[in-house]
């Protein structure tokens, strides 16, 4: 198992769009388990494929906060089945730093995928569970929670981040509670 490096925004590769999964194969088993150590270490929930740089269909999760490792997703091809209801969720992301905003989601999501040994897998999720869930499979289509805010935030946003990385300012240590 490796800890990779995650992508930060503005980098290119993160508004890729992933490819589905054809075989399940060494290497991608070998990238799930070095996605759910990456993810683990950063720390964070959720982790998709594209944030480091591998551009397969592929997310991972564990938003049990409490009991760490017991409920982890490791979600090859996903989809949303099905989705009901409107949340409105302040998001992080270990993709764009020193920044969150609320974002609003579905409420209730019933997503479909298949695990590592090709098993489907179906999930019914509400709370940060189905956040999560929407925020990883939009990674996959190259979207971030950024593009779902007013332009004007994301203005800010933009500016503040071009500044950080011309100055080399380090961002705050205050992270929010979880980032996805
Ligand atoms: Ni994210």
């Amino acid at each position: 198992m490796a800890i990779l490096e995650v992508l930060k925004y503005p980098d290119p590769r993160l508004s890729r769009i992933a490819r589905p999964v054809e075989h399940i194969n060494g290497d991608i088993l070998r990238l799930v388990n070095d996605m759910l150590e990456t993810m683990y270490a950063a720390p964070g929930v959720g982790l998709a494929a594209n944030q480091v740089g591998a551009f397969h269909r592929i997310i991972v999760l564990d938003v049990d906060l409490e009991n760490p490792q017991k409920n982890v997703y490791k979600l090859i091809n996903p989809t949303i089945a099905r989705s009901e209801g409107e949340i409105l969720w302040e998001e992080g992301c270990l993709s764009v730093v020193d920044f969150t905003a609320e974002v609003r989601r579905a409420a209730q999501v019933e997503v479909v995928a298949v695990d590592e040994h090709e098993k489907e897998i179906k999930i019914e999720a509400a709370g940060l569970l189905a956040v999560a869930l929407q925020h990883e499979i939009d990674h996959l289509d190259g979207r971030l929670f950024i593009d779902r805010i007013s332009r004007l935030k994301r203005d800010l946003y933009t500016r503040k981040r071009k500044k950080m990385l011309r100055t080399g300012t380090p961002p705050p240590t205050e992270k929010p509670r979880v980032m996805i």
